[in-house]
């Protein structure tokens, strides 16, 4: 056998390269790996708005992007209801199991106390998870900071729900950034958009939502 220098290095390479793509694997393990991509209808984009406007006043869908907005003063998604405003999709309806929502965000800087995506359902109370902008910040509610710095650019959103472990997880940009309990098993679904948190919320709200996938 010939053991030349050249070949050891390339073997050295070799399980360098190796290592540190396990190495990478590990860090940056893509959320959505062992999941399957489920196939969207139009049933999976049902459009609320404030009652009394036109949809086109507060949504449009352009090359790919979905574009929400809402005032303040709104109305809500239903004369019967006391909620605050919204123009949200809803999306992929689900009661067991482990589903994630994967979606890319833009939120223009001046839009806060705004709920981008939601879980809605739950055993107790009505939702699962919130997830709001106030001043360039993701958070749960309005407690706990999952992400800063997010006004301006497009982020990627991955929400995974394991009903079954009754746990909710948040990753931004492939990191996960939060993990919580959930609030029990209800008729869940997915949501996105904007929707007005009860306080601290500005004039004007606006999110914008590409490449949704469950
Ligand atoms: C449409 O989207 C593509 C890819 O996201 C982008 O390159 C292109 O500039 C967009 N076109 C318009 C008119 O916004
Ligand atoms: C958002 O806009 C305000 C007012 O124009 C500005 O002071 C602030 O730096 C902006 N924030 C970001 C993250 O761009
Ligand atoms: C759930 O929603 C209903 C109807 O909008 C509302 O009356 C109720 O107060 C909400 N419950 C909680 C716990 O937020
Ligand atoms: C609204 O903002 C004020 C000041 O930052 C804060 O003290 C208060 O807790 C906030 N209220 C809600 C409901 O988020």
């Amino acid at each position: 056998m010939n053991f030349s220098g050249g070949n050891v290095f390339i073997i050295i390479a070799f399980i360098t390269v190796f290592k540190l793509n396990n190495l990478l694997l590990l860090c940056f393990a893509d959320p959505t790996s062992g999941f399957t991509n489920v196939p969207l209808t139009e049933a999976n984009f049902r459009r609320e708005r404030p009652y009394n406007v036109p949809l086109e006043d507060r949504y449009s869908y352009v090359n790919g992007t979905h574009r929400f907005w809402v005032y303040a003063d709104d109305k809500p998604y239903d004369p019967g209801s006391l909620t605050q405003p919204r123009t949200e999709i809803h999306g992929y309806d689900y009661s067991s199991g482990v589903w994630q929502f994967e979606g890319f965000a833009f939120v223009p800087n001046g839009t806060s106390g705004a709920t981008i995506v939601q879980i809605h359902g739950a055993a107790h109370g009505n939702t699962t998870i919130l997830l709001r902008i106030y001043e360039g910040q993701m958070r749960y509610y309005s407690s706990e900071v999952v992400d800063t710095g997010l006004y301006d650019k497009w982020f990627r959103v991955n929400l995974i729900h394991d009903v079954d472990g009754g746990k909710v997880t948040v990753f931004i940009d492939g990191v996960q950034k939060f993990q919580t309990h959930d609030q029990g098993p209800g008729d869940l679904f997915f949501k996105f958009g904007v929707y007005a948190a009860p306080a601290n919320i500005s004039y004007y709200m606006e999110s914008r939502w590409r490449d949704i996938k469950i």
